[in-house]
C-alpha cells in the first residue's frame, strides 16, 4: 500500500547528544525555549499532530499551538493507542470537546473504553487487531483531508513510521546534554536493523545553529 505523494509527514524531536529523547525517569524537556517556539511554529503549519500512547501517559501533553500567535485553529491531535489506555483525566481528553482529537485503537480496545473516550468528545478510529496499521491509518487520514502531518514521538512510534516508509522529513534538535541510562528512550526504538547496510538512509537538507543554547537543528529528507 502506497501513500499519496502530496501527503507530507514530518517527525520532529529533541534529542540529547547521546540520542536520548527522555531521561530514564521519563523527563523529556530537552531543548531550549527558542526551540520550543520553533516547534510551535511548525505545529501551526500542520493539519494534525500524532503521538504514541506512552508519550501521552508519561508527558501528559496538550499538543496545541502556544508560544506564538496563530490565526489557525489547533491541529487535530491523533493518539496511537491500541488498547485505549489513554487516561480519562489526561489533558488531551479533558480538552477533546473543544480541540479535535482522534484516538486510534485496535479491536483490542473494549467497547466500554471506546464509549468513555467518545463521551469526552474525542473521535475514535478502530484499525487492525494488534498493532495499529499506520499506512492504513495515514491513507485514511489523507481521504479525510489531512495533508501535513507532524509526528512527535516517542521512540516506538518513530520506529514504526520510519520503518514503514511513512516519513518524508525528519527534524532533530540536538541539545548539548549527555543523559545516559540504558532504559532512557532513544530517538528510534523498535526492533531495529541487524546490520548497518540495512539502516534507513536519509539526506541532510539543512542545518541551523542556536549559538546561545549550544543547539543545532538538523533537517533530513527521506
Ligand atoms: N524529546 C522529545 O522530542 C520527545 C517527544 C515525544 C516523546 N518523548 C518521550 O518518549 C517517551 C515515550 O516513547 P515510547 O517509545 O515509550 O512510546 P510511544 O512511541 O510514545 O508509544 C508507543 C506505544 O504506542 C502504541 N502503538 C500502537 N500501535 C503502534 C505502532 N504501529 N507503532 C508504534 N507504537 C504503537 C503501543 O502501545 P499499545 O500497544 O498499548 O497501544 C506502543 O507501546 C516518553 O518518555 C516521552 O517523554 C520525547
Amino acid at each position: 500500500m502506497k501513500l499519496p505523494t502530496d501527503l507530507k509527514v514530518t517527525i520532529n524531536s529533541a534529542m540529547t547528544l547521546d540520542g536520548k529523547i527522555s531521561s530514564y525517569t521519563g523527563n523529556s524537556c530537552i531543548s531550549s525555549k527558542k526551540d520550543l517556539v520553533r516547534v510551535h511554529k511548525l505545529r501551526s503549519k500542520v493539519d494534525a499532530i500524532v503521538v504514541g500512547i506512552n508519550t501521552v501517559i508519561i508527558d501528559n501533553p496538550m499538543l496545541t499551538v502556544r508560544f506564538i500567535r496563530s490565526n489557525r485553529i489547533d491541529p487535530t491531535r491523533i493518539i496511537i493507542d491500541s488498547y485505549g489506555r489513554i487516561p480519562l483525566d489526561s489533558k488531551i481528553l479533558k480538552t477533546a470537546a473543544t480541540i479535535k482529537t482522534i484516538i486510534v485503537v485496535t479491536k483490542q480496545a473494549s467497547k466500554d473504553t471506546i464509549e468513555k473516550i467518545k463521551k469526552l468528545g474525542a473521535h475514535v478510529i478502530i484499525i487492525g487487531s494488534k498493532l495499529i496499521n499506520l499506512k492504513k491509518l495515514f491513507n485514511m487520514l489523507y481521504k479525510m483531508g489531512y495533508r501535513k502531518i507532524l509526528i512527535e514521538g516517542g521512540g516506538e512510534l518513530n520506529w514504526s513510521c520510519l520503518h514503514g516508509g511513512i516519513v518524508n522529513e525528519l527534524i532533530i534538535t540536538i541539545a548539548p546534554i549527555v543523559l545516559g541510562g540504558r532504559n532512557a528512550i532513544t530517538l528510534v526504538e523498535g526492533k531495529g536493523y541487524p546490520i548497518i547496510s540495512q539502516g534507513i538512509k536519509l539526506r541532510l537538507t539543512k542545518i541551523t545553529q542556536n549559538k546561545n543554547d549550544n543547539e543545532i537543528t538538523l533537517y533530513y529528507n527521506s
